[in-house]
Parts: C-alpha cells; structure tokens; sequence
C-alpha cells in the first residue's frame, strides 16, 4: 500500500482527486487533512468518508503538531489546501500568507524529514505567471504574480523548488490553469453564475468582460496531476490547461443560454482591482508525457450546469442560509440580491 496525504481534499479539486484516486489506484491508501475553512465541506466527500483507504483528519496545514506526523507516514503528498479566491485575497490577504505559504513551508519541513517520501506534489496555478497579453505560458517563463493570491502561491511554488534544490526533497510542481465542475464553490464565476441563473438574478461581469481565461475540466486536472505523479521528474514544474480559451462576456452568454435565461441578467459591475487580463499555458510538456484534456469545454459546461440544477441541496445552504456567504456577496456585490 501508498500512504498518501492530500491536503485541501475537502475542498473542490482535492475531493474531485480524492474520488478519482480511489477509484484509480487499489493501491493507494489516503489520508485528507482539511482545515474544513469556508470552502471545505465534508458533502464534498460523501460516499468516500467510509471508504476503506480513506481517512478524514480535521486540521490545519500550518499547525506542524498535526501536519508533520501525517507528512511523515506518507509516501506522496498532494498539496492542494490553500486560499484560493483571488478577491477574497484583495479584501484580506493574511489568510492567504498564513496557509498557502506558512502552511506550505510548515508540509515542506516534515517532508524534509521523511527519506521514504516518493513524491511531494507542490498544487500550484497558472496565476503565478501573471496575465499574459499574447501566447502561452511556458514553465521556464518568469513568473509576474499580481494579487496577493498569486503571489503567496507563487512563494509556495518557489519554496518547494528550493526544498527539492536545496535538500532534494523530491517535489514536482503543477501548474494548472481555471477549474470547472462539481463542487465549486458558488464564489467562483462559474458555480456563481450558473445558479444566480438558475435563480433568475443579475450576474455581476466585472469591467468589459473582455478577460480571458483557460478553462480545465477538474477530472482533466486530476489526470493530468496522476499522469505528472507516475511519469514526472523531481524538480520539475508541468503546466496544465484544458486549451479552451474563453472570454469571460462569451462564458457568461454561454451559461445563461445553458440555463435558459436572457443576456439582460448580465451586470456590468466595477472591475476587479489588478484584474489579470489573460491566461493562458502551453502544455506541451505534459503532453509528452503522455496527457491530454479529454472533456470538450462545452460538453464539460453543461455537465456542470445540470450538476448545479441537479445538486441544489448542495448550494442552497451556503448561498440562501450560511449568513457569512450573505456577509462576503453584500461586500462583494453591493446587494444580497442584485
Ligand atoms: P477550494 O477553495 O475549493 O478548497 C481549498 C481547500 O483547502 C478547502 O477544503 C479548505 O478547507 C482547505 N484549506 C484551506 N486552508 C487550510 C489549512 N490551513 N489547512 C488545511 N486545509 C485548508 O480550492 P480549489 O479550487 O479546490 O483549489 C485547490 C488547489 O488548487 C489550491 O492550491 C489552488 O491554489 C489550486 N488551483 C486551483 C485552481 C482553480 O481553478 N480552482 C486552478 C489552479 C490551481
Ligand atoms: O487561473 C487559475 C485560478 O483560477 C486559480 O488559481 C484560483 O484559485 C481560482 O479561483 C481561479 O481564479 P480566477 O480569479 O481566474 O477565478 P474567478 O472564478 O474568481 O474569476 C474568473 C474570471 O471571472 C476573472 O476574470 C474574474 C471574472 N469574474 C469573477 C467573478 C467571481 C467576474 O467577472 N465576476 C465575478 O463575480
């Protein structure tokens, strides 16, 4: 048997990899440790909380008390927990100086003392490269972080490459681009949008709605982090995106037709400040390895939205009744409603 830490696996991408990795390696026997924050929910994990190779532990990835002695029975780490919402960030950005980079400093230490670790997977985003005007993003390029989101997980990222660097701490680094599917959070343009739609409510497009981004379905992520563990090399960072570039305007238009509700629901708000214009990764060094995204963008959209109507008593408690999801719309958005 694998021992394996995944970290955040309560949250969106890590229980999407949580289920697929059970599902995928018979071999490998998980340990979640989630901070259950906001955006951690135990829904996320129905169905694998009793799984015989799945254990939940409830922690902080800061606290070295509760996260190095799981660090230290593992063989691979997938390091997904982390503050991730960039306008969470320009509100308040401790947070996300306390998790994603004292958090990752705090696995990256009782890594370095674990010799029988294969693998420390280092989750990081295509952010950290900054906006980028024209082509794809490379692994060599520099990285130009622009909100305190992506410049905490470009600390992290740094801080693992010197973990491995400085005392061979076998750290890979993925870079992946935005993730859409089941249980996102509603914070996220996409879940947002689909059920403020679903309710018949505007959809707050920040600025010109002219930014762009590379939309990654998370089942595409999840194989191409299996396809970067199994077949990757220490040391090295491997983007991934799904190759679907989408104006935001374009994406929105688009989820209102798949709910069926008209374009005036689109409301032009302020834009966010230091609002990256345009995403975008070359691939092609996972490609090689033998990855591709299988999920076409718009199958993959409407798979999402009939997952949202599907599953209202998945978001109804948080954005209806959790009185602290109310708090952040009403500071975001001006309005609970509008
Ligand atoms: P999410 O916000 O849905 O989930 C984050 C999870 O981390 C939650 O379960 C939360 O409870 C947990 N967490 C937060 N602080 C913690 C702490 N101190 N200790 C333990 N657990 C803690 O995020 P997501 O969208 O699933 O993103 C997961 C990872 O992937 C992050 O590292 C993020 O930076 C990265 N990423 C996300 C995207 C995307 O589009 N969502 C794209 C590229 C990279
Ligand atoms: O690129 C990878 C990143 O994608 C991840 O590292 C982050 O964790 C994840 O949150 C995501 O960041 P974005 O800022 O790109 O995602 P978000 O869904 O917040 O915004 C996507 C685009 O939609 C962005 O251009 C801002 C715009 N937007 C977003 C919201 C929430 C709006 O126009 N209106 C909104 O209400």
């Amino acid at each position: 048997m694998v021992n394996v830490l995944v970290t955040g696996g309560a949250g969106f991408i890590g229980s999407n990899f949580v289920r697929y990795a059970l599902a995928t390696h018979p071999d490998w026997r998980i340990t979640t440790l989630d901070k259950l924050t906001y955006a951690g929910r135990l829904e996320n994990l129905q169905g694998v909380m009793e799984h015989p190779r799945h254990e939940f532990v409830k922690g902080d990835v800061a606290d070295p008390s509760v996260a190095g002695p799981l660090v230290r029975e593992s063989e691979l780490v997938v390091h997904f927990a982390a503050e991730t919402h960039v306008d969470r960030s320009i509100a308040n950005a401790g947070e996300f100086i306390t998790t994603d980079v004292y958090g990752t400093f705090v696995l990256l230490e009782a890594a370095r003392q674990t010799p029988k670790l294969r693998r420390f997977v280092q989750i990081s985003t295509d952010e950290v490269y900054g906006s980028v005007p024209s082509g794809a993003s490379r692994e060599t390029d520099e990285l130009k972080p622009r909100n305190p989101y992506s410049a905490s997980k470009a600390g992290a990222d740094r801080l693992a490459y010197s973990y491995w660097a400085t005392y061979t701490v076998p750290v890979i680094i993925t870079r992946a681009s935005n993730n859409y599917g089941p249980n996102q959070f509603p914070e996220k343009i996409i879940p947002l949008f689909i059920t403020n739609a679903v309710d018949d409510i505007p959809v707050p497009l920040y600025g010109d709605g002219l930014n762009e981004r590379d939309w990654l379905y998370v089942l595409d992520h999840c194989r191409g982090l299996d396809v970067a563990i199994e077949r990757g090399i220490d040391g090295e960072v491997y983007n991934i995106g799904g190759g679907n570039q989408v104006r935001n305007v374009d994406l929105t238009r688009r989820i209102l037709q798949l709910v069926g509700r008209p374009e005036s629901l689109i409301k032009p708000v302020a834009d966010r400040p230091g609002h990256d214009r345009r995403y975008s990764l070359d691939t092609s060094k996972l490609q090689s390895l033998g990855w591709r995204p299988q999920v076409a963008f718009d199958e993959g959209l409407a798979d999402t939205v009939t997952w949202y109507r599907n599953n209202e008593s998945w978001w109804r408690p948080i954005k209806d009744q959790d009185p602290a999801f109310r708090k952040y719309y009403q500071d975001q958005y001006g309005s609970t409603r509008s």
